[in-house]
């Protein structure tokens, strides 16, 4: 089995941050204590009204992740400036509008190959890795695999809303489409709505699960177990 990367998500700590203006929390202290915790990877998601993650950020956060640095988001021509002048590890391309609350559906590969595979040239000509947030379909795997991605994530938001009911049929597409992925040499990762009860389950069914990248559920639970209890809980999910 493949050892799985946690990639703690840091956007809700910018959110924090933002409601009253000022530095409290320390968006780069968090991340840095994030990585001292154990997290092998940060991921940011900023977004064009910059309500958590501020583009600011980005190019500060590049200065201290010394783990595995993801930006996610839209490549609108700002966005891609952006990455392209920071270069970090892995870029991650979501098809997200711009106002919407949370990513909440993958790309349509087949429709957009022709603009994803533009994108994904100059993001690998900078010597980035490319994943895109995908759903569990064959055919729009299959065609991520053509636009030259190295990776897809898998948006499991589905998986987890299905999970308490019944977890097997909650990870069938998911064990199919991580499948179909290795099939077309692409890398899985995954994220949306994972947490301390979903994650495990997720990680036995997928053994090739390179990364999961989790915010919403990690941050909440530190408000009770506090931040390095909780990532130290996580990381046990994915033993
Ligand atoms: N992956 C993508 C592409 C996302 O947009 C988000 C949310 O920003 C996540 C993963 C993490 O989701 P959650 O906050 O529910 O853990």
């Amino acid at each position: 089995m493949e050892s799985t990367r946690l990639s703690v998500n840091i956007n809700k700590i910018a959110l924090l941050r933002n409601a009253r203006g000022g530095a409290i929390p320390n968006l780069l202290q968090v991340a840095q204590d994030c990585e001292r915790f154990g997290a092998q990877g940060i991921t940011i998601h900023p977004r064009p009204d910059e309500r958590h993650i501020r583009y600011r950020d980005v190019y500060e956060l590049k200065e201290i992740v010394t783990t595995e640095f993801n930006i996610e988001g839209y490549p609108d021509e700002r966005f891609m400036n952006m990455v392209l002048e920071v270069k970090p590890h892995q870029c991650t391309l979501v098809p997200d509008p711009p106002g919407v609350l949370t990513s909440n559906a993958g790309w349509n590969t087949i429709e957009h190959s022709r603009f994803l595979t533009q994108i994904i040239d100059k993001l690998k000509n900078a010597g980035i890795r490319v994943s895109l947030f995908v759903e569990t379909n064959k055919q729009q795997i299959q065609h991520a695999a053509q636009t030259g991605a190295h990776r897809i994530e898998l948006y499991t938001g589905p998986y987890a809303g299905l999970f308490e009911q019944n977890r097997q049929a909650a990870a069938a597409p998911y064990v199919q489409a991580a499948q179909t992925a290795t099939a077309v040499g692409l890398g899985v990762n995954a994220g949306h709505d994972l947490n301390l009860h979903n994650l495990r389950y997720l990680k036995q069914q997928i053994p090739q699960l390179l990364e999961v990248s989790i915010g919403h559920a990690l941050i909440c639970d530190a408000l009770y177990y506090g931040l390095e209890n909780t990532i130290q809980l996580y990381l046990r999910q994915l033993e």
